[in-house]
């Protein structure tokens, strides 16, 4: 089952590899599809690749990831609990915010991530990946912090961590949506088993 999903990432990713269903594709420098675990029952979901990102092909790996990092291991969440990736997979130029039809065009994609991460909880870091699958209307201001139950998934608004090195007043709601989401995952644990 484990070798299925990592086979399925595997392959997937290779699929991306010659992508040009939207403007992103002929700029990039590679591809960014996703680290972490295939088991991991958290998946962790930004906007887009930055800078290092790209020239990695490694999502959250910049200042921004450096932080993401800090804050899983601050809650206790560890590395092969967790998946990250971004709504779309390739930098949008001078790190601007991707268009909807960037958006629209690579969504599929994290739908097959989805499938085969089959996440319990998925945590929504920032505007653009809440607007993305929850509500193109929602704020995040507002939004986060708050549960949202959409098919078989959980799901958790919070601010981007980069939005926390540009503010860090932000520090203290984040780390709260991060005790809550380790209150909900330890509690699935103790009623799922490790099985599912
Ligand atoms: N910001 C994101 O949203 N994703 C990354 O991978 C890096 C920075």
């Amino acid at each position: 089952m484990i070798i299925h999903r990592k086979e399925e990432l595997i392959r997937l990713e290779q699929s991306l590899q010659g992508c040009g269903k939207c403007p992103l594709g002929p700029t990039r420098t590679n591809l960014v599809f996703g680290r972490g675990s295939e088991t991991g029952k958290i998946m962790l979901i930004g906007e887009g690749p930055g800078e290092q990102e790209d020239l990695q092909g490694v999502p959250f790996v910049g200042k921004a990831g450096q932080l993401l990092d800090k804050i899983l291991a601050a809650a206790e969440l560890l590395e092969e609990e967790c998946y990250i990736c971004n709504i779309v997979k390739c930098r949008p130029p001078q790190n601007r915010v991707p268009a909807p039809e960037e958006v629209e065009a690579c969504l599929p994609y994290l739908r097959l991530q989805f499938g085969a991460i089959r996440p319990w909880i998925v945590v929504l870091l920032g505007a653009s990946a809440a607007k993305a699958i929850i509500d193109p209307k929602l704020a995040i201001t507002k939004a986060r912090g708050k549960w949202v139950k959409k098919g078989d998934y959980l799901f958790m608004p919070t601010f981007h961590p980069a939005a926390l090195l540009r503010d860090p007043g932000k520090k203290a709601p984040v780390w709260q949506d991060f005790q809550e989401i380790k209150r909900v995952y330890e509690e699935m644990k103790a009623t799922k088993g490790e099985t599912e």
